[in-house]
């Protein structure tokens, strides 16, 4: 394997936990570059369930150095119990993690302010996971953010906190909400710097020596690609670049560094939180949650449920530079008769074969469907790609092309094993 950044195609959530999982098997580095712990990735390995939120999902397996790179933004208090939350699970955490000392934190008053303003917007919020993600980022751009660096400096870090505590209690109060207490939120946030002290590096340099060194480095992608902040349906996105181009700000490792782009996309669409979903559609949303599948790995939220959506994916590709796809969860389409694809949108006159940038517009557009015959066989048990269902494989097949790059990976399960290299 080459260097390679993974990145979801759809509206998060596509499996990349589990995909990453298998691709870590051939890479020396994993890198988180953008997201925060609003990201909740599920890999399973036998029985036991991981959940990785911050964490690369690399460190589930030995001898794999994971990065926490500078274009994450970390809640510290949130690291520390992920971190002892995994050695409970008896994985191993120590010189195999390493965090940006230039990444930015997430503070309590970018979580009020997530929840303040999401309270403000009424009908229009974006149902953030109210993690503190969107303010943390704004801080980022207005140059008040604080980062690691600061976090392990005692003297720098408690004098920049008490000037941002002091102007945002202004803002909270003003909001109507319980102003923080600086001493409680210096207490909690310096025990968190102390404990992840040891983990803190310049993981610019490092990451430039592994590539010196002919390390293989994965680049795994948090959300997807229209909860992109650029190219995403704004304002329903998050505030990061989920997109490949984010994995080379977000690390340092320089564009002609990275050799190829993962795409990994659903058998169909799901999506949390609110905005536009053209291919919405209650029966598979019933079905799927029905199975007791698609509720979120983050917030436990049902997630909203649809056909597969070719031309949101094509627009993936075409803004990612997909080279390879790896579709997950077929299986979730085992049941069902008629499956529906939707290769266009239609919009009064107009016909979109992209995703429009207006998102109330994006919202009016009726999707345009070919329909395919269903399998009605389980695949969960298939190893090999011949084994799989012939109508199966077309539907793989079919959606990959309308995608626009190599079906690479087809997934039937979520446990390792139940992937299928094409
Ligand atoms: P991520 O955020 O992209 O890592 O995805 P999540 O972990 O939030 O959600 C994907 C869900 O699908 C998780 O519960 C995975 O265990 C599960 N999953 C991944 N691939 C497959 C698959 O091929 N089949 C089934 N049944 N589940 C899958
Ligand atoms: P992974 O990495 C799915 C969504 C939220 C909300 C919007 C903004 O597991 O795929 P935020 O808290 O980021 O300000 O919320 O983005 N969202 C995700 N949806 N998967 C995720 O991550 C998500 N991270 C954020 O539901 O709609
Ligand atoms: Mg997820």
């Amino acid at each position: 394997m080459s260097n390679t950044i993974l990145v979801g195609a759809q509206w998060g959530d596509e499996g990349k936990g589990k995909i990453i999982d298998v691709l870590t098997e051939q890479a020396d580095v994993v890198v988180r570059t953008q997201g925060g712990n609003n990201a909740g990735h599920t890999v399973y390995l036998g029985p036991k369930k991981y959940v990785l939120h911050l964490i690369p999902s690399g460190i589930l397996r030995k001898n794999k150095l994971c990065v926490i790179g500078n274009g994450v933004v970390i809640d510290p208090v949130g690291l520390v119990s992920e971190i002892e939350g995994l050695k409970k699970l008896n994985v191993k955490v120590g010189k195999n993690l390493v965090v940006s000392e230039t990444a930015h934190i997430v503070l309590p008053y970018h979580r009020e302010l997530d929840a303040q303003r999401e309270v403000l917007k009424g009908k229009n919020k974006i149902g953030t996971t109210k993690r503190g993600i969107g303010p943390a980022y704004g801080d980022k751009a207005a140059r008040v953010g604080i980062r690691m660096i600061d976090l392990i400096n005692p003297a720098r870090f408690e004098e920049k906190l008490k000037l941002r505590i002091k102007e945002n209690n202004e803002v909270l109060k003003a909001l109507g909400a319980k102003p923080l207490s600086f001493k409680k939120v210096l207490a909690e946030y310096r025990a968190a710097g102390d404990y992840l002290k040891p983990y803190v590096a310049n993981t610019v340099v490092l990451l430039h020596q592994a590539t010196r060194r002919g390390d293989t480095i994965l680049f795994e992608g948090a959300q997807g690609t229209f909860l992109d902040i650029d190219h995403g349906t704004y304002p329903y996105v998050t505030s990061s670049n989920t997109t490949s181009g984010g994995a080379c700000t977000g690390s340092g490792v320089a564009p002609n560094r990275m050799d190829e782009v993962v795409g990994v996309m659903k058998a169909y669409t799901t999506r949390v939180g609110e905005g536009p979903l053209p291919t919405e559609n209650a029966e598979i949303s019933d079905l799927l949650h029905g199975m007791g599948r698609e509720f979120g790995a983050t917030t436990g939220r049902a997630r909203r449920c649809g056909w597969f959506d070719s031309v949101a994916t094509r627009h993936a590709t075409m803004v990612n530079g997909i080279d390879k796809l790896a579709i997950t969860n077929l299986d979730g389409l085992d049941t069902v008769a008629t499956i529906k694809v939707c290769v266009a949108y239609r919009h009064g006159k107009d016909h979109f074969d992209f995703v429009p940038n207006d998102a109330q517009l994006l919202a009016e557009c009726e999707p345009v469907y070919v329909e395919f015959d269903g399998w009605l066989t389980p695949t969960d048990k298939a190893k090999t790609w011949k084994e799989l269902p012939p109508k199966a494989r077309a539907y793989a097949k079919a959606i990959a092309e309308l995608t626009g790059a190599e079906l690479f990976i087809a997934s039937v399960g979520p446990a390792r094993e139940q992937t299928i290299f094409v």
